[in-house]
C-alpha cells in the first residue's frame, strides 16, 4: 500500500501515513499557462494506492483526480482509494429548477467510476441517508469528526452550551453534548441568499454564559457571523465557532471575526490556520477498516 498525496494536501496525508505506517509520495502536479494540468505519479505503484486529497475549491481538482485515477490503473495498481476528508458538490441533490444539474448524483457518480473506495467526513448530505446514495460503491464510507471536535472541547471547557445554527446542524451538536455532557441548543435559520441568512435564537438563556457554535461548514461565514451577532446581544460571555470544514470563501474569516468571536477552530479536513483538531487518527482507523 502507498499514500499520495497531491502538493495542496501534504501535510494531512503525511501524518495518514505515518499512523498507517505506509510509504508516502507526492503527486507531482503542474499548472499548464492556459489552466490545464499535468499529473505525474511515481512511475512503479503497488497493487493498492491511496490518495488523501481534499475537494474544497473542486473543479481543477476533480479533473486532477480523475488524471490520476486513471493513470494509476494504467501504471497497474488494482485497487485505487480516494481519502477525501472534504467532499465537494454533496449540497445541490435536487433539481430546484428545471435543467439545473444534479451535482451531487453527477460528481458521486464520476467518483465511483474512477475508485474502488471513497472516504470522507461529515459530508453535506440533506436529502439521503448513506453516502452510497450518492456515490453507488459498496465502501463509500463516511466518518464524522463529531468526537474529535467533543475532545477538543472537553479539553478547552467544564461546561460551555454548545449551539448548532440550524435544524442540520442538530444531528452533530446534539451527538457532541451527549458525548461530553454539554447542554446544546439549536438556532432556526432561513437561507434568503449565498451570502444572507436570517438567524433566530432558541428560547434559552445565554447571558454570562460561555457559547460554542458548532457546525459542519463555514463557507461565506454569515451563518456564524450572524449567530455570533445574535449571542453578543444576548449577553453571552464569550462566543467561540467550532467547525468541520474551514472553506472560508472570501471575507468570510474577517466577517467572523469582525462578529465578535473569541476563537475559531476547525478540523484539518481543510488546511487553514485555524485547523487545530486533527483527523489522522480517524481517518487511519477507517481505513484500517476496509483492508
Ligand atoms: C448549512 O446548512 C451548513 O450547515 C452551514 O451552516 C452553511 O453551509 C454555512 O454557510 P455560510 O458560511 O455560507 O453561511
Amino acid at each position: 500500500m502507498l499514500i499520495l498525496a497531491f502538493p495542496d494536501y501534504c501535510a494531512p496525508a503525511e501524518r495518514l501515513a505515518c499512523r498507517l505506517n505506509a510509504p508516502f509520495e507526492l503527486i507531482e502536479l503542474h499548472r499548464f499557462p492556459d489552466g490545464e494540468s499535468l499529473v505525474r505519479l511515481p512511475a512503479v505503484l503497488p497493487d493498492h494506492v491511496i490518495v488523501c486529497r481534499s475537494l474544497d475549491r473542486p473543479n481543477d481538482k476533480l479533473v486532477e483526480l480523475m488524471l490520476f485515477a486513471r493513470t494509476a490503473r494504467e501504471l497497474g495498481a488494482k485497487r485505487v482509494t480516494l481519502v477525501t476528508p472534504y467532499l465537494c458538490y454533496m449540497r445541490q441533490d435536487i433539481a430546484n429548477r428545471p435543467g439545473e444539474a444534479v451535482s451531487q448524483r453527477i460528481v458521486g457518480r464520476l467518483l465511483a467510476d474512477l475508485f474502488d473506495d471513497v472516504l470522507t467526513v461529515d459530508p453535506h448530505l440533506h436529502r439521503i441517508s448513506h453516502l452510497n446514495q450518492a456515490i453507488p460503491l459498496a465502501n463509500a464510507v463516511c466518518l464524522s469528526a463529531a468526537g474529535a471536535i467533543g475532545d477538543y472541547l472537553s479539553n478547552r471547557f467544564e461546561d460551555a452550551i454548545l449551539l448548532g445554527p440550524d435544524s442540520e446542524s442538530e444531528q452533530w451538536v446534539s451527538g457532541i453534548a451527549a458525548q461530553i455532557g454539554f447542554d446544546y441548543a439549536v438556532a432556526d435559520k432561513i437561507r434568503r441568499g449565498d451570502r444572507e441568512v436570517d438567524v433566530t435564537l432558541p428560547d434559552k438563556e445565554f447571558k454570562d454564559k460561555l457559547v460554542v457554535i458548532i457546525d459542519d461548514m463555514a463557507s461565506t461565514g454569515r451563518t456564524l457571523a450572524r449567530t455570533i451577532g445574535l449571542l453578543q446581544n444576548a449577553g453571552a460571555r464569550a462566543v467561540y465557532a467550532a467547525i468541520t470544514h474551514p472553506l472560508f470563501c472570501g471575507d468570510a474569516e474577517a466577517h467572523i471575526r469582525a462578529a465578535g468571536v473569541k476563537e475559531i477552530w476547525s478540523t484539518d479536513s481543510i488546511e487553514h490556520p485555524t485547523s487545530c483538531i486533527k483527523l489522522d487518527a480517524l481517518l487511519s482507523e477507517a481505513v484500517r477498516s476496509i483492508l
